[in-house]
Order: structure tokens, then C-alpha cells, then sequence
């Protein structure tokens, strides 16, 4: 029996969760109102909240799995990527915790973390999981991949965003039209009653399996702008179509390289992850195109979509069976490299 302590706190939400072999026992999620004000995460003012959050946090992760300290058999923590000032106080209480507890460390790849939270066994949950190897299409705030799955520890990128990830592109249409952030979940409740083919926005064209975000951004820019030049009401008199067919050009661009890396690889498991895999557009046409092409498909639940512990403590419990450790002069890296 291995018993796992994992804490995040690589952007805005402060989470602590434990694992009992792969069986969730807790996890418990602190988020960040104070960025909504601001239209976008404020590094400093995410690391203030983190301080105050981390020591609550860790404590009813704890309490509510019903695990004593000791019972913990290591402590598995996000190293990056994310922003420095937030990883550091989630690297430093685990070190702190760690030395107190005379336990071992395990350093944890965010991104890995997603990619695993298939594999988190939950009383509550019905699906199953991958088999390997998988495809993993990655979508959040800061990253857009596709991942191909050998193994819970092999893995490689075959496909990445050469500009800015899906998750902004999401954001900042919300932004323009007004809707505060984060905007994925309004854009994507707003589409739902609007007209997916009512607007068009040009696609990137990008070799291979990458893909960009930053034309169709600006491309919506000025389109807002020349509309909004016709009539100044435009946004109000068409928000719903607006979200439905931007959301629907972004949802286009993701899946036209999904198909292409299963035809390259000849992999055809798919497995969603990040906080974009919470879009209900997304995840509709994910079923669909799998129905269609034979592909088998793994959708994560709503809970560990977006950034959590549970799939940190998840990553670090395949890491810690494998004799993984990390050692007490680990730092925080902002940026992930390719071998971690
Ligand atoms: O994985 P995540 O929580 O944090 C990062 O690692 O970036 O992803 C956050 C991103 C934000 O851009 C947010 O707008 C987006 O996920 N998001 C959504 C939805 N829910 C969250 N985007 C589209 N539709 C949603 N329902
Ligand atoms: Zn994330």
C-alpha cells in the first residue's frame, strides 16, 4: 500500500490531495477570485493567495482522506511549468513538510499530471481509463499538445502550439466581448445558444502536428472592430453567435491535427485533458468524430480538467513505485524540459 500526499500550485488554485495506492481519498481545491477583477492571472497576487491558502489546504486534504501525517509514504509536489513565484510556495512546504515528516519528495511534471488523470481511481467514477500507448490532446490556459502516450512515465510531444495556447484564445474573446475571466466556461455556456456558422474567422496554417492561436485571435480583434464601427451594439445583439463561432473555429483547428496525428501514428485512443477539455463543444465533438472514425475516446471528469493535486499525487505515485525520488535542493522550473 503507498500512500501519497500531492500539492499544486503552479497558477491560480491551491490543491492538496491524497492517494492511496490509485484510489482518490481527497482532493481539495482553493481557487483565486482575486484575479477576475484583474482580466487575467497577477503573478504576484496569485503567490500572496497560495501562502494563505497552502496550510488550510493541505490540512483538510489530509483530514478529509482520513491519513494521518505519518501514514504518508511521500510527499509529490508540481515542479513546473508555471509561474515561479506560485510554484515556489508549493515546492517550499513540501520541502518544509518532508524534513518534518522525514519523508521523500517526489517532483512531479505538471503537464505529465494531466495526461495522467485518467488513471485516477475514484468510488464515485464509471469510466475507464487509456490503454497504452494513447494520444493525448492537452488544451488549457498555457499549453495546446498532442501528447502520444507510451507508458505512465514515456512520453513525447508530437504536436505543440508555436504561439499561444487554446485556453487564451478562449480568454481573450471573453476579454474583447466584455466577459470578464476566466472566459472558457462563459464562451462556451453562451455558445450553447447561439450559431456556430454565423461568423467566420480565418485558420492558421502551420506545418505538421503544431498549431497556432495568436491569428485567430487577432483575426476576431478586427472583426469586433469593424463591426462594432457599423453598429456599436453589435456585441449585445450578437454575443451568443459570436462565442458559438469563434468556439467553433478554435474546436475546428484542434481536431483538424487530432485527426492528422491519428492518421500518423496509427494510434487511435484518444484522451482529453487541461482546462479547456471542460468545453462542452469540445468534448460533443470529440464523441462524435470518435463515433465516426473508430477512435475509442477518454474524457476526463469536470473535477480534474482543470489544475488539481489529485492527478499530481496520481503522477506521483507511479513515479515513487518506480523508486523516483527527488532530492531536497530541487528548484521550481517555470519551463518544463523535454527529459522531465
Ligand atoms: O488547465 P487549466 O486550469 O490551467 C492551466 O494549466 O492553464 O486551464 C485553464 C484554462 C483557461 O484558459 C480557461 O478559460 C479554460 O481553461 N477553460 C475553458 C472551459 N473551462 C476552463 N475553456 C473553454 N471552455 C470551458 N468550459
Ligand atoms: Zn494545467
Amino acid at each position: 500500500m503507498i500512500t501519497i500526499l500531492g500539492i499544486e500550485s503552479s497558477c491560480d488554485d491551491t490543491s492538496a490531495a491524497v492517494i492511496r495506492d490509485e484510489i482518490l481519498l481527497s482532493n481539495i481545491m482553493a481557487g483565486q477570485e482575486v484575479h477576475s477583477r484583474y482580466g487575467g492571472v497577477i503573478p504576484e497576487l496569485a503567490s500572496r493567495a497560495h501562502q494563505q491558502n497552502i496550510v488550510p489546504v493541505v490540512h483538510s486534504a489530509l483530514q478529509s482522506a482520513g491519513v494521518r501525517p505519518g501514514e504518508i509514504d511521500a510527499i509529490a509536489f508540481t515542479r513546473g511549468p508555471g509561474l515561479l513565484g506560485s510554484l515556489l510556495v508549493g515546492v517550499s512546504f513540501a520541502k518544509g513538510l518532508a524534513i518534518s515528516l522525514g519523508k521523500p519528495l517526489v517532483d512531479v511534471n505538471h503537464l505529465q499530471g494531466h495526461l495522467l488523470s485518467h488513471f485516477i481511481k475514484d468510488p464515485l467514477k464509471k469510466s475507464g481509463h487509456p490503454s497504452f500507448p494513447f494520444l493525448a490532446l492537452l488544451v488549457s490556459g498555457g499549453h495546446t499538445q498532442i501528447v502520444r502516450v507510451d507508458d505512465y512515465l514515456n512520453f513525447s510531444i508530437i504536436g505543440q502550439t508555436i504561439d499561444d495556447a487554446v485556453g487564451e484564445a478562449f480568454d481573450k474573446c471573453a476579454k474583447l466581448l466584455g466577459l470578464g475571466y476566466p472566459g472558457g466556461p462563459v464562451v462556451d455556456r453562451l455558445a450553447k445558444s447561439g450559431n456556430k456558422k454565423a461568423f467566420r474567422f480565418s485558420k492558421p496554417v502551420v506545418k505538421g502536428l503544431d498549431y497556432s492561436f495568436s491569428g485567430v485571435k487577432t483575426s476576431l480583434l478586427y472583426f469586433l472592430r469593424d463591426r462594432i464601427k457599423e453598429d456599436p451594439a453589435f456585441i449585445e445583439k450578437n454575443i451568443n453567435d459570436i462565442c458559438a463561432s469563434f468556439q467553433q473555429t478554435l474546436i475546428d483547428i484542434l481536431m483538424a491535427k487530432l485527426i492528422l496525428a491519428v492518421k500518423e501514428t496509427g494510434i487511435n485512443e484518444i484522451g482529453l485533458g487541461g482546462g479547456v477539455s471542460a468545453n462542452s463543444a469540445l468534448r460533443e465533438r470529440v464523441v462524435s468524430e470518435s463515433l465516426a472514425r473508430g477512435w475509442k475516446y477518454y474524457l476526463p471528469e469536470f473535477k480534474f480538467t482543470t489544475d488539481n493535486a489529485a492527478m499530481i499525487a496520481i503522477t506521483g505515485y507511479y513515479k515513487f513505485k518506480k523508486g523516483y525520488t527527488a532530492s531536497l535542493d530541487s528548484v521550481p522550473l517555470s519551463r518544463v524540459l523535454d527529459n522531465f
